[in-house]
C-alpha cells in the first residue's frame, strides 16, 4: 500500500507543530538537504508552456529516495477561483522503485517556499531585521509573512498589492492567527512607500510578464531582497538596473534552472551568480559588508520539495491517523502475474498482498538516518521524521531569531 497525504492530513501535521515550528523544522531539513549538495541528482524542470502559464515536473533523488513534484502556475486563475499555483507530488524508495508517499503539495509548496526564502535570508541578510516589505498579497503572502516572523524575528511588515481586498485579507487573517499577533501589517498605497526604509524586502507577485515591481530608485544600502514571483521565461520583477549595481550580490538554488527562470533571465550568460548551496555550505559569504544589497533570486527548486515530502513522510508515519493507505500498486503473490493477480481468474480470491514489504530499507526514517548519519553525525538525528537538526553545527552564520532574543 502506499501512504496517501491529501489537504486535511497536511493540515494535521502542520498543526501539530503550529505554522512557525513546521517552517522552522522544514527549513533545518531544506537547509541540510542543500548542505549535501553533491548527493542529489539535480536537473532543470521541465515545463509545459501555454498561453495563460505553465504546468511544471520537478524531479530529484539522493540515491536513496526519488521525488517528483508536478505544479502549475496560472497567474489569471484567480478571476476562475482557482489558486495560482497547484501542486502534488511523490516520494519512491530509490531501491525498489514503489512508492512511499503520494501528497498534495499546493499547502505544502506555500510552507516550502516561505521556509526556504526565511533560510535564505538568514544566511543573507544583515542580522536582527525588523521590518519587511511584502509586495504581492496573495495565496503566499502569509506563509511568507510567518515564516520571517518565526524565523528571522521580524516585527513589522509593510504590504502593497494592486488588489487591495487581497491585502485587506492578508491584514485579516495574520491579525487573527495567534501566531500572527506579534507583527504589526501596514498596508501602503505604493510600492515605493511599502519598501522605503524596510530591511527586507519580498516580491510574491503573480504576471505572466516581465513585470517591473522593484525599480532602482527604491532600493536601499544593505537590503535583502528575495524575488519570489519572477520563475518563468518572460516572468521576471525587478528592473534589469537592479541587477546591474556593482554592491549587489546574487544568491540563486541551481544556476542552470535560474538561469533560465530566475530575475537573472534578464542578464548576460556570464552574469555572477553563487549557489545557494555554496552559502550554506560556507564556501562563498553571500554578504561582504553591511551596505551590500543582497538578493535571493528564488524560483523554487526540486531539492526543496523532497525535503517536504520526506518530512511529511517521517511525520505521518509518527501520525499515522493524518495518512490513507492507497491501494495505487498491485501487491501480488505472485509479482510475475499481473494479470491473474488483477484481472484474472485469481483476481477475486486475492488481488491485493496484505504484507508486502519493502525489505529493510521501507521507512524515510531509516533512508534518511543513514544518510544523515554518515554525513552529519548522530546529533541531527532525533525526532519523529527524517532529522532533527539542534545538534548540528552551522558553518559560519548565525543570525537565527533565537540567536536574538
Ligand atoms: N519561487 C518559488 O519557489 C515560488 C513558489 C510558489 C509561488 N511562486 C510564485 O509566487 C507568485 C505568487 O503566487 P501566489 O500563489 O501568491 O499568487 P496569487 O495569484 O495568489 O497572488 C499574487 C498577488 O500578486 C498581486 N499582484 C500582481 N501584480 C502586481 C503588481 N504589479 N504589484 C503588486 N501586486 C501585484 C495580485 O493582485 C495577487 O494578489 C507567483 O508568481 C508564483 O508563480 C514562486
Amino acid at each position: 500500500m502506499v501512504t496517501y497525504l491529501g489537504l486535511q492530513g497536511v493540515q494535521q501535521l502542520v498543526r501539530t507543530l503550529g505554522v512557525g515550528g513546521f517552517i522552522a523544522r522544514l527549513a533545518d531539513e531544506i537547509e541540510s538537504d542543500y548542505r549535501r549538495w553533491d548527493a542529489f541528482e539535480k536537473s532543470a524542470r521541465v515545463a509545459s508552456h501555454s498561453a495563460d502559464g505553465v504546468i511544471e515536473l520537478m524531479p530529484t533523488s539522493d540515491g536513496r529516495l526519488y521525488s517528483l513534484k508536478v505544479v502549475n502556475g496560472h497567474p489569471v486563475n484567480p478571476q476562475r477561483g482557482l489558486l495560482t499555483v497547484m501542486a502534488l507530488g511523490l516520494l519512491a524508495d530509490v531501491r525498489t522503485g514503489h512508492p512511499l508517499l503520494l501528497s498534495e503539495l499546493t499547502l505544502t509548496t506555500a510552507l516550502r517556499t516561505a521556509a526556504t526564502s526565511a533560510l535564505a535570508a538568514r544566511w543573507m541578510a544583515r542580522p536582527a531585521p525588523r521590518v519587511m516589505a511584502l509586495i504581492g498579497n496573495g495565496a503566499q503572502s502569509d506563509f511568507q509573512a510567518l515564516a520571517f516572523h518565526h524565523l528571522l524575528g521580524v516585527e513589522e511588515l509593510h504590504l502593497f498589492d494592486v488588489d487591495t481586498q487581497a491585502t485587506r485579507r492578508l491584514q485579516h487573517n495574520l491579525a487573527s492567527t495567534p501566531e500572527g499577533r506579534g507583527l504589526r501589517c501596514i498596508a501602503f498605497p505604493s510600492v515605493h512607500e511599502a519598501v522605503s526604509g524596510a530591511d527586507l524586502v519580498t516580491t510574491i507577485t503573480a504576471d505572466k510578464r516581465n513585470a517591473v515591481i522593484l525599480t532602482p530608485d527604491m532600493i536601499e544600502p544593505g537590503m535583502h531582497l528575495n524575488a519570489v514571483g519572477g520563475d518563468c521565461p518572460g516572468k521576471t520583477e525587478l528592473h534589469p538596473q537592479i541587477l546591474q549595481r556593482p554592491d549587489l550580490r546574487v544568491v540563486v538554488e541551481f544556476e542552470p534552472q535560474s538561469r533560465v527562470e530566475g530575475e537573472v533571465q534578464q542578464m548576460p550568460a556570464d552574469y555572477p551568480v553563487t549557489e545557494f548551496a555554496a552559502v550554506v555550505s560556507g564556501r562563498v559569504q553571500a554578504r561582504r559588508t553591511e551596505r551590500d544589497v543582497t538578493l535571493f533570486d528564488s524560483v523554487g527548486f526540486a531539492l526543496e520539495d523532497f525535503s517536504a515530502l520526506r518530512l511529511l513522510h517521517g511525520l505521518v508515519q509518527a501520525h499515522p491517523e493524518c495518512g490513507q493507505s492507497l491501494d495505487l500498486v498491485p501487491e501480488l503473490d505472485d509479482p510475475k502475474d499481473l494479470f491473474g493477480g488483477t484481472l484474472g481468474d485469481r483476481s477475486g480470491q486475492s488481488p491485493m498482498r496484505r504484507s508486502f514489504s519493502l525489505g529493510t530499507a521501507q521507512s524515510t526514517n531509516d533512508l534518511t538516518r543513514v544518510d544523515n548519519s554518515r554525513e552529519w553525525g548522530n546529533s541531527r538525528l532525533t525526532g519523529a521524521a527524517s532529522g532533527s537538526h539542534s545538534g548540528s553545527s552551522r558553518t559560519s552564520r548565525p543570525a537565527a531569531r533565537s540567536s536574538r532574543t
